[in-house]
């Protein structure tokens, strides 16, 4: 099973920008650990980071037939992007979004998110730690999607 992680814009400015809302770890060292524990678990792992949004949307788009999950924090673009709310609707895939912070106790322009209707769940408010628990709730996804895939084999070879 693979994960692509994709970071939207601003996110490369992490341990630099706004420490005290998005705390002092770089996304390099969010991205150590999460492929550590990955690896442990036995999923590939993939990482893109970009600050623009047709990028953002062509990547989403490459994960249709490679990638078996997608984790998303589209930064300032989950709250305006219909392009990449589009595009994770077109593939369709598991899709986790992450919020460093916690966006329902900021700015109002920040509970507006476009994107979060076609995720199947969202992680907000963790702080880094909310990428580790991304992949938790991935494997339950992959998990859940493996155990539907056996049920339904066994119902055809009963028929
Ligand atoms: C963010 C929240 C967004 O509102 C903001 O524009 C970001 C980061 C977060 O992870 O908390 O860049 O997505």
């Amino acid at each position: 099973m693979k994960i692509v992680v994709i970071q939207g814009p601003n996110l490369n400015m992490l341990g630099v920008r706004e420490q005290q809302v998005y705390g002092s770890m770089k996304l390099e060292q969010i991205h150590e650990q999460m492929r550590d524990f990955a690896t442990k678990s036995g999923v590939e792992i993939e990482f893109f980071q970009s600050n623009f949004e047709g990028e953002l949307v062509d990547k989403i788009q490459e994960c249709y037939g490679d990638a078996d999950g997608i984790i998303i924090n589209a930064a300032a673009y989950t709250h305006t992007s219909i392009a990449i709310r589009d595009a994770l609707a077109a593939v369709a895939l598991p899709t986790v979004e992450v919020h460093i912070s916690n966006v329902h106790r900021r700015e109002d322009f920040r509970k507006e998110n476009m994107i979060a209707p076609v995720c199947t769940s969202s992680v907000v408010g963790f702080g880094p730690y909310g990428y580790h628990l991304a992949i938790v709730g991935m494997l339950q996804i992959f998990n859940e999607i493996n155990a539907i895939k056996e049920m339904q084999k066994q119902q055809q070879q009963e028929q």
